[in-house]
Order: structure tokens, then C-alpha cells, then sequence
């Protein structure tokens, strides 16, 4: 496993290049006409999907570090990047820096980055105009080479209530079997983009900067205290395996959980006005429907409503607490 790891080999399974946005971005270039490049070909997966896609290539040139197939170049491609090429269609090798440094794997010196993908990313739109690459879902709230890029896709794994004979099979309804990591699907331009259209397969959510603009304003309110064990205000900051489930709660529902420093998922906070409990989980519904989660970080495994679970930061709950507050101050005025 670590091996696998060390080189961030997970191959590609489930088909991302049917969904529309891929099928116009693949238009737009004539990609009949490219040669398009796979700088981290592994098992040369990519071409037979985008084959099954019913798409084409004029041709492809593959590289990778350690060759699944033949007809691939050995090269260290985040070393010596291939140039000449205008189109580039990849999955790169995905690693984070703190999970190297547990494993004792080696992390390249050369990037400041904390994951390997954001590093051969940006050597793809270094020498690229063209990029589509599977990645990370988080991709999307790391805020890293938006500019060009066009469309970003959260790909959600479609059947998940298997029959008892199906699920002796393989299920390639997910991108990744050996992880189940969320994942999506990102589309750059050679140019600047007017804003990135998010979209969950093949449903569009929106523009980036219009979703934004359903967040509250930042908060630096350190009058807000997390994990305080005496707090006035409790959170449940995970989504439940069935359905969106993230919560404000009273604190005393939580008095058999010990709350602890590190703790991400349930936590007590110490506000310094009055919180209206019920009005915070409306806020943060309408946030949630209005936004559909793009910004709140996806978890391994699907809820029971076929969405990914997701987590709220600390960050956007001192947002929302502290703009209840100026909402019912601005009220009662
Ligand atoms: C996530 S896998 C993707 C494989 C293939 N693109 C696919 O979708 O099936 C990443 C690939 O990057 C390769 N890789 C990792 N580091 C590399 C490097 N420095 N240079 C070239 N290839 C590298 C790995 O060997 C692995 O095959």
C-alpha cells in the first residue's frame, strides 16, 4: 500500500469525460484534432475512458515515473516536465505532505505545496494551455489557479444501492475503488476565465463567485471560543451517514461527550451574547442549499441521499454565529 502511495498511483475508474461540461470543453478543442498528453499515464486508464466517452484523439503521449503499460516514457515528469504539448488530459499522483512525512516517503523539495497533485498541476498549466485533471474535490476550496480555470465538476458516484448479486461485482460507479476519496474533475483554458461554473456531474450549480456571495463575511471574532468545555452553544460539525445533518445544538445535549482540544467534529463553544439556536440552523440551511455545500469539506462515502458527507469548519461557524449576531442586533435596533 505504501508503495502505492509513495508514487499517489490510484488509478482512475468510473467515466467523468461523458459528462457535458467535459464533452463541450473536448468541442471546443477539436480534441479529434490533438495530440493530448498524459504526464502520469500509470495504466493508461484516461485514454480508454475518454475511448468509451465516445471521444478521440489524434494521439497521445504518455510519460510516468514507473510505466503500468507499455508505450509509456519512463520520466520523472514533475522533475522534467514534457513541453510541446497544448492539451494535457491526466489524474496526477496525489500525496500529502504531512501523510509523506508519517510514511517516511519522500516529498519533493522543489514545492512549497502540501500536496503533490497541486504541484504536478501546476506544472501541467505551466506548459499547457489545455488541462483537464481529476483531483481532489477540496481542489475547489484550496482557491489555487482559478483564473483559467472554466468548469469545475464535483463527481459523485451515481449507484450506490446495489442488489446482493451486484455487489459481488466490481463497482466502477466510483472514481477510485481502492479510496473512495472525493474527486472532481477540473477544465482549464489557455486564458483567464470570467468565473468557474461549478457542477455535480452533469448538474450546473453555479458560478464560484455567485455561490460565494451566499457565505456570511469572514470573522475574526476570537470572542468566540471553541472547545470550551463551559460553552453556551454546541455543534455537531459532521453530516450523519443518511442525510444533511450538521447542527447547532443545545450544549447539554452533549454532556457525555469529554470535549476535547483537537476535537473537529463535535464541539461546545463559548459565545458572549445570547445564541437563538433555532435561527443559526436556519442561517445554516439556507447556506447550505444556496451555496450546495461547494465550500464545506467532503468526507470518504456517500450519505444515504447520494450527496457526500461534509464537514463545517471552524472558520465558517465563527462566520455564521457572529453574523446571527449583527443580523438580530441590526433587528432590534
Ligand atoms: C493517480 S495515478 C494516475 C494514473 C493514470 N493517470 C490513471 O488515471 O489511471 C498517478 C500516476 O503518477 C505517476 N507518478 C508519480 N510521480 C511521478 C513523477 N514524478 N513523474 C511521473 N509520473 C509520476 C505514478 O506512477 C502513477 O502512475
Amino acid at each position: 500500500m505504501d508503495e502505492k502511495r509513495a508514487s499517489g498511483r490510484y488509478y482512475t475508474r468510473g467515466n467523468p469525460f461523458q459528462l457535458k461540461p467535459f464533452q463541450t470543453w473536448a468541442k471546443e478543442i477539436n480534441l479529434e484534432q490533438q495530440t493530448a498528453l498524459e504526464p502520469f499515464a500509470g495504466a493508461k486508464d484516461i485514454p480508454q475512458l475518454i475511448d468509451a466517452a465516445q471521444l478521440r484523439c489524434q494521439d497521445w503521449a504518455f510519460f510516468d515515473i514507473e510505466p503500468g503499460a507499455k508505450g509509456i516514457v519512463p520520466r520523472d515528469t514533475l522533475a522534467d516536465f514534457p513541453t510541446g504539448f497544448n492539451v494535457c488530459i491526466t489524474n496526477p499522483p496525489w500525496l500529502a505532505r504531512n501523510s509523506a512525512t508519517r510514511r517516511g516517503l519522500p516529498f519533493p523539495e522543489a514545492t512549497q505545496y502540501d500536496d503533490l497533485y497541486k504541484y504536478a498541476l501546476e506544472q501541467c498549466l505551466t506548459h499547457c494551455g489545455w488541462v483537464a485533471a481529476i483531483i481532489p474535490e477540496a481542489f475547489i476550496r484550496s482557491g489555487l489557479f482559478l483564473q483559467r480555470l472554466r468548469d469545475f465538476i464535483s463527481l459523485v458516484p451515481q449507484t450506490q444501492h446495489k442488489t446482493t448479486e451486484e455487489n459481488g461485482k466490481r463497482d466502477t460507479s466510483y472514481m477510485f475503488e481502492d479510496t473512495e476519496h472525493p474527486v472532481g474533475l477540473a477544465l482549464f483554458t489557455p486564458d483567464a476565465t470570467p468565473d468557474v461554473r461549478v457542477w455535480r456531474n452533469n448538474q450546473p450549480l453555479g458560478g464560484l463567485g455567485k455561490l460565494r456571495t451566499h457565505l456570511p463575511q469572514p470573522s475574526r471574532n476570537r470572542s468566540i471560543v471553541f472547545n470550551d468545555p463551559n460553552g453556551n452553544l454546541g455543534l455537531i460539525a459532521i453530516d450523519n451517514t443518511v442525510s444533511a445533518s450538521i447542527r447547532f445544538c443545545p450544549p447539554e445535549e452533549l454532556k457525555d461527550y469529554p470535549i476535547r482540544v483537537h476535537c473537529r467534529s463535535i464541539t461546545k463553544i463559548g459565545v458572549p451574547w445570547h445564541v437563538d439556536i433555532d435561527l443559526l440552523n436556519t442561517y445554516l440551511t439556507t447556506i447550505r442549499e444556496k451555496t450546495h455545500d461547494v465550500f464545506l469539506t467532503a468526507f470518504k462515502g456517500l450519505r444515504r441521499d447520494g450527496h457526500y458527507r461534509r464537514r463545517l469548519d471552524w472558520a465558517l461557524t465563527r462566520a455564521i454565529v457572529d453574523t446571527q449576531q449583527l443580523q438580530l442586533a441590526t433587528k432590534t435596533k
